[in-house]
């Protein structure tokens, strides 16, 4: 069933561009611009068959086909997240679609709330490690029956996150830190408690995004790589006078966008190949 739509959808994909990706980027807030390099068709998700589109304002929805900086690749202007009501396997359809194309490695990034000791806005974070309390409770994109023909029924989350490309993106860019990413579905942002929580148990970052597609990715034998921009800090105590919104957000996601451009113009010829 899920198999058969993969594969109606990369039909559809087909039919639109010869070009095979090696390369699958999920381009967050913020690095959506980075699409405007890529040489290729674009598509929007509303045309390929069980794609999932996004409900929210400001959150691009198009897949672009083509050749960036010189590799071959798939990009995900704009995802849809679980806030919206999506389930995980509903989120993580495209990055299916993207890895039956042929992509053997992914970029993901995001835009995150930052809580590790001396983050400031405008950093890049490259993420080591995840923890999803919504996963652990059961909101696994893997649950239910198990498709052999994209991966095997248990998958290991210990090095999700390729160490070699994570040492790469940092030699790049010495600015670039290491962290752990904490996953909540949202929209609500986390009460200062749940930071306070989430900083206890070793989480650097928050988001509601990238980690049904992480798993999906390594399920499907993806190398992934993945990147945070801190648009905020996230507050940890009632009596912080601070309110995360979402204007404060975009605003930081406009500053961070240069230097995750230079950061990927950098990355993407030197990514190693399958
Ligand atoms: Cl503070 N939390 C979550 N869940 N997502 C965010 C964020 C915070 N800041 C940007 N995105």
């Amino acid at each position: 069933m899920l198999k058969a739509q993969v594969l109606e959808a990369v039909e559809a994909i087909r039919k639109r561009s010869d070009v095979v990706p090696e390369l699958a980027l999920v381009l967050g807030s913020g690095l959506g611009p980075l699409a405007d390099h890529i040489d290729g068709v674009t598509i929007p998700y509303s045309e390929i068959p069980h794609f999932p589109v996004s409900t929210v304002q400001g959150h691009d929805g198009v897949l672009i086909v083509g050749t960036l900086f010189g590799r071959t690749c798939v990009a995900m202007r704009g995802r849809v997240h679980m806030y919206e009501g999506y389930s995980a396997q509903e989120v993580t359809f495209p990055m299916r679609v993207m890895a039956a194309l042929g992509a053997t490695t992914t970029v993901i990034t995001n835009a995150a709330g930052g809580m590790g000791d001396g983050m400031v806005v405008g950093d890049i974070v490259a993420i080591e490690d995840h923890l999803s309390l919504a996963v652990a409770a059961g909101f696994d994109p893997l649950r239910g029956p198990n498709e052999p023909a994209f991966g095997e029924r248990f998958v290991s989350m210990n090095k999700a996150y390729d160490p070699e490309l994570i040492a790469l993106v940092q030699s790049l860019s010495p600015m670039v830190s290491r962290g752990v990413y904490g996953h909540a579905i949202g929209p609500s942002f986390e009460p200062p408690a749940l930071i306070r929580f989430l900083k206890q148990a070793g989480v650097d970052l928050v988001g509601m995004s990238t980690v049904p597609e992480v798993i999906v990715a390594r399920h499907m034998g993806l190398k992934v790589l993945a990147l945070s921009a801190v648009t905020n800090i996230a507050v940890s105590s009632v009596n912080d006078a601070h309110v995360t919104n979402e204007d404060e957000v975009w605003e930081a996601v406009k500053l961070v966008q240069p230097k995750l451009l230079t950061l990927m113009e950098a990355l993407i010829p030197v990514l190693p190949r399958a």
